[in-house]
């Protein structure tokens, strides 16, 4: 029999590379990564393709009701986001989804669907999940808790290069605007805001490569798995 597996919960602010570190992470230690910001930025794309007003919490539930998000896996095992069955990778990663998720991502109703279907892809342990709540709300015994964070102008930098080598025609001003913004919101939000408990490691890779970020967070998790085989 291998180790027993563990869950793990990466939170943190926009655009700190949460996404890049958990899916190391999972790689490493052939885990499910799952990014649960697709999942919120998935039901934004459905609630503007529709043009529901979002004060309209009865016209939101309808709409909720005829949205599927998933994830499923291309011919070299990487996995992308599905909008009842569409593949919606490119267009979620938009400015203007963007600048509307965390408006969405504040409704009790969006939270509720989703974390449903995130504690169900978690069940097993396995799981590498990255997001704002994953720790505090969806596995709140999760046995490794990663809190990441960097500075927003490291941040901005980051996003911006990766959407204008994507082609998308975007300011730097824009990007960092949206950043703050969203930091913003989804801190000071009613439900589930993004906040960190005593039992988070803090990851600050402001000046930190890939390589020593994924070193540093690999001997957490190795300390984590050890310590979870003992019982
Ligand atoms: O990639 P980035 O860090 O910019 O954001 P994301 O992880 O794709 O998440 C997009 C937005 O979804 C966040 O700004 C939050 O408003 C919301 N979100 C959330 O509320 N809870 C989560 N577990 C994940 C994302």
């Amino acid at each position: 029999m291998g180790q027993p597996k563990i869950n793990i919960a990466i939170d943190g602010y926009s655009s700190c590379g949460k996404g890049t570190l958990a899916k190391a992470l999972a790689t490493a230690l052939n885990y499910v990564f799952i990014d649960s910001g697709a999942m919120y930025r998935a039901v934004t794309l459905f609630l503007m393709r529709h043009g529901v007003d979002l004060d309209d919490l009865p016209q939101v539930e309808q709409a909720l009701s005829h949205v599927q998000v998933a994830f499923e896996m291309d011919d070299s095992g990487v996995s992308f986001v599905t909008l009842n069955d569409e593949n919606v990778e490119n267009e979620i990663r938009s400015i203007a989804v963007a600048s509307k998720v965390s408006e969405v991502a504040k409704i009790q109703a969006v939270r509720d669907k989703l974390v449903y279907l995130q504690q169900q892809m978690g069940a097993k342990k396995g799981v590498v999940m990255d997001g704002r709540d994953i720790g505090t709300v969806v596995f709140p015994d999760a046995e490794l808790k990663i809190f990441m964070t960097a500075s927003v102008e490291v941040r901005a930098q980051r996003r911006f290069a990766e959407l204008v080598a994507k082609g998308d025609v975007v300011t730097f001003e824009e990007i960092s605007e949206n950043l703050k913004h969203r930091d913003s919101v989804d801190s000071s939000r009613e439900n589930s805001p993004l906040t960190m408990t005593a039992d988070y490691r803090v990851l600050d890779n402001s000046d930190m490569d890939r390589d020593a970020q994924f070193a540093l967070a690999m001997a957490w998790a190795d300390e984590a798995i050890a310590a979870n085989s003992q019982f």
